[in-house]
């Protein structure tokens, strides 16, 4: 399976933040905010990942994760001209796509909860068609909703409708298989001017192979699109990261046990940090996982 985070967009809701800085590249607590939606690429156990950003961005990005291959993984970069809309990555990303199936995330969500690996492994395994991830939210009126049938498929699907048939918002994750490329080539811009993700699961539904898999209660789903909720997810993970000891979505702790590294490339990542509380994680990490005598 490849992968794509969406790093895009506008920001404007985040301006002047973003004003010179992509939105992906800000700070959540400890680390950027790309490193929240890559490390959910890398648990599903993707090795192949797309970046898609502004051409002003391109820099940004490169500098910060290069060809990823110090985390075990391959990243390449594509550039989206305007913000054409969320599904315009799987046009722009076709010939990464190739016949592969893909997983897509939103650059700016952020998902963190109990048995999230599982799900992810399991949905990827099954996947036939698309595997759309719900959240239970108490107004779902702003957000794409889904409703599913007993045996988890998606049954409804409306965007940000007024009388919600479920609570269950459609989250920034979306699994495809090959057809998705074909099925975003052939769609049309909403009025809005952008070509809707919701369009494209829509077009799964209507096939009767999409499903939608609940994240359940006591799951974190955050995107991080505005000031308060920017500021809201860093406290989460100050919170949680401070309580328990463990880092969430740190990339190389993720990389050395999805095996992707060994524990002595894992600790050279921490020795290249080092000053920071961040640095010593990952040196602590990889000498509990074993001793950096591998390659
Ligand atoms: P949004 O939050 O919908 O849009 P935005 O990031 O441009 O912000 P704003 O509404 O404040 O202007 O985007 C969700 C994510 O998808 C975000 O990480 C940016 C990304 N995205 C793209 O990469 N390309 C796009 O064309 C769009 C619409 C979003």
């Amino acid at each position: 399976m490849k992968g794509i985070v969406l790093a895009g967009g506008s920001a404007t809701r985040l301006r002047p933040l973003t004003s010179t800085l992509s939105k992906h590249i800000l700070p959540v607590y400890d680390k950027p905010m790309i490193y929240y939606p890559l490390s959910v690429l890398m648990l599903a156990g993707v090795r192949d990942v797309l970046i898609v950003h502004r051409a002003h961005h391109a820099g940004l990005f490169r500098e910060l994760l290069g060809d990823g291959s110090h985390l075990g993984i391959h990243i390449e970069y594509a550039e989206q001209d305007e913000p054409n809309g969320i599904a315009e990555a799987l046009i722009i990303g076709a010939d990464f796509i190739g016949d592969d199936q893909v997983a897509l995330v939103l650059g700016d969500n952020i998902f963190h909860g109990p048995r999230f690996t599982k799900v992810l492994g399991d949905s990827a395994r099954e996947l036939d068609g698309c595997a759309l991830f719900g959240y239970w939210v108490s107004d779902p009126r702003s957000y794409a909703v889904g409703e599913t049938g007993p045996d988890g498929r998606l049954v409804s699907l409306e965007e940000k409708p007024d009388r919600p048939r479920s609570n269950l918002a459609v989250t920034g994750l979306y699994m495809y298989d090959s057809d998705v490329v074909g099925i975003a080539k052939n769609m049309v811009p909403s009025a809005r001017g952008e070509l809707e993700i919701t369009d494209v699961n829509r077009a799964y539904l209507e096939q009767g192979r999409a499903r939608l898999t609940e994240l359940g209660r006591g799951f974190a789903w955050l995107d991080m699109g505005t000031q308060e909720s920017l500021l809201h997810a860093g406290q989460y993970v100050q919170l949680l990261e401070q309580r328990q000891g463990e880092r969430i979505a740190c990339i190389e702790e993720v990389a050395l046990n999805c095996g992707f590294i060994s524990p002595a490339q894992c600790r050279r990542l921490g020795e290249q940090l080092s000053g920071s509380a961040y640095g010593s994680y990952v040196c602590h990490i990889a000498d509990r996982h074993g001793p950096a005598t591998a390659a």
